[in-house]
C-alpha cells in the first residue's frame, strides 16, 4: 500500500452527491486529452454537458471513443458545439444546453452552471514557432469565454492554467505565490489568463479558478504530431521501434500528473464553496519528481510485457528552447482548500495509460 491508496475522501462525497443531482457543465476543449477525460466523467455520473471544440488539435476519436465508453442514456446528455472560442457568437452558444431535437419541443434551453474551459493550443514549441495563433486562441479566446461566461451568470469558471507560469523561479517545489519570467510566449498567455481571471473577480464579483497543471497523462493524449508530450511520444517511440530522443541531459525533472487527478481537481473546483478557495490558483499534480531518464526507465518496464526491448536505449540531444529545467508541485494549497487528493502516483497512472496506448498502436491508421 503507498500513500495514493487512500482514496479522496471528498471527491467521493462530491461523486455521490453529483450521480443524484444533475447539473449543466460547458467543457470547451472537450474533443482533447483532458477535456474528453471530463467529459467521460461527467456523463458517467449522469451530468448534462455542452461540448465545445475546433477540433484544432482535437479528435472526433475521442468523442467516439467516450461515447463508447458511457450508457445511450447518458450519452444523451450532451452537446457537441463544432465551433471556435476565437468567435464571441461559439462562445455565447456554449452557454445553452439545448433540448433534444427530436425530443419535447416544450423542454427549454438549460443554462450552464459550471465551465471547465480546457480550449488552448498547448505546446512551448508551438507558441515559439507561432506566437501569434497561440496568442489568439489562448489569450482572446480564453477572454471571450470568460466574458460570456460571466454575461451568462454560470455558477463558476474554472481553468487550465499551467505550471509554465513558474517561468525562470529557480524555486523548488513550487508554491502558486511566488512565479518567475515566463520562458516562452505559450507560458506568458497562461498567465494571462490568470490576470483576467483575477480581474473578472475583482471587477464582476465572478467566481474564477485557475488549475496549474503539471505534465498531465493518460488515455486519449495524442502521441501524434511535432508537439505531442513526452509519454504518448515516447510510448508510441517504444511500441514502433523508432529511437527515443531526450532532449538534454536526461535529468531535467517534472511532476507528471495522471489525468484522473486533474479530472478530480476540476469536479472540486468548479463546486467548491466558500470564498477562501475561490478567485484562487492551485497547483495540480502530485508533489513527485521524476527526471527523463527515471520516466524512460519506467515506460520500457511497463512495455517489455508487449514486447518492447527491455535494454534499449533513448538517444541524447540538445537541450530544448523554453523548456524549465525542474518542475515539482506543492499540491498543500489544492488539498487544504479544495480537498484535492491525487487518486493515481506516476507508476499507478503508467499502469493505466499504457494499455489504452497499446491498443491505439494496434488500431488500423
Ligand atoms: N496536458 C498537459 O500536460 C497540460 C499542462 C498544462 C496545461 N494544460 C492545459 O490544459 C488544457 C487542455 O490541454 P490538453 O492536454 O487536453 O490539450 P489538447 O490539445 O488535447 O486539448 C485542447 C483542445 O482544445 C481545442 N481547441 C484549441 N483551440 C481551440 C479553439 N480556438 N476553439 C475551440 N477549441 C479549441 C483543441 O481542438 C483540443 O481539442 C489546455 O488549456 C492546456 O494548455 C495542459
Amino acid at each position: 500500500m503507498n500513500n495514493m491508496d487512500q482514496r479522496s475522501s471528498a471527491y467521493e462525497l462530491l461523486k455521490s452527491r453529483l450521480i443524484n443531482e444533475q447539473h449543466v457543465w460547458l467543457v470547451t476543449g472537450v474533443a482533447g486529452f483532458i477535456g474528453s477525460n471530463l467529459l467521460e466523467t461527467l456523463l458517467k455520473l449522469n451530468q448534462r454537458v455542452v461540448g465545445l471544440d475546433n477540433f484544432a488539435t482535437g479528435h472526433q476519436r475521442n468523442l467516439d471513443e467516450v461515447q463508447s465508453l458511457v450508457t445511450p442514456d447518458q450519452w444523451a446528455n450532451f452537446r457537441f458545439i463544432e465551433g471556435d472560442i476565437r468567435s464571441l457568437n461559439d462562445c455565447r452558444n456554449a452557454m445553452q444546453f439545448s433540448p433534444a431535437r427530436s425530443g419535447n419541443t416544450d423542454v427549454k434551453n438549460e443554462a450552464v452552471e459550471y465551465v471547465l474551459h480546457q480550449a488552448a493550443l498547448g505546446s512551448v514549441p508551438r507558441s515559439l514557432a507561432d506566437p501569434i495563433t497561440t496568442n489568439s486562441a489562448n489569450i482572446t479566446g480564453f477572454l471571450n469565454v470568460l466574458a460570456t461566461a460571466r454575461d451568462a451568470g454560470v455558477k463558476s469558471f474554472t481553468y487550465a492554467a499551467s505550471s509554465s507560469t513558474y517561468g525562470d523561479h529557480p524555486a523548488l517545489p513550487k508554491v502558486e505565490n511566488i512565479i518567475g519570467k515566463p520562458l516562452s510566449p505559450y507560458a506568458v498567455t497562461k498567465y494571462v489568463n490568470e490576470l483576467y481571471a483575477e480581474v473578472f473577480a475583482r471587477c464582476y464579483g465572478f467566481r474564477t479558478i485557475g488549475l496549474r497543471y503539471f505534465n498531465v497523462f493518460g488515455s486519449r493524449q495524442d502521441p501524434n504530431g511535432a508537439y505531442a508530450a513526452v509519454i504518448p511520444k515516447w510510448t508510441a517511440a517504444l511500441l514502433t521501434r523508432e529511437t527515443v530522443y531526450i532532449n538534454g541531459d536526461g535529468e531535467t525533472s517534472r511532476d507528471f500528473c495522471y489525468v484522473a487527478n486533474a479530472v478530480q481537481a476540476n469536479l472540486l473546483a468548479a463546486t467548491v464553496i466558500g470564498s477562501e478557495a475561490t478567485n484562487q490558483v492551485y497547483n495540480i499534480a502530485v508533489g513527485g519528481r521524476t527526471t527523463l531518464n527515471q520516466l524512460f526507465a519506467l515506460l520500457r518496464e511497463n512495455l517489455a510485457q508487449f514486447g518492447v526491448d527491455p535494454v534499449v536505449q533513448p538517444a541524447y540531444r540538445d537541450f530544448r528552447a523554453g523548456d524549465v529545467r525542474h518542475s515539482q508541485a506543492d499540491i498543500g494549497k489544492a488539498m487544504t482548500l479544495l480537498g484535492y487528493a491525487p487518486t493515481h502516483s506516476i507508476a499507478e497512472g503508467l499502469r493505466e495509460a499504457m494499455r489504452w496506448y497499446v491498443d491505439l498502436q494496434r488500431q488500423p491508421q
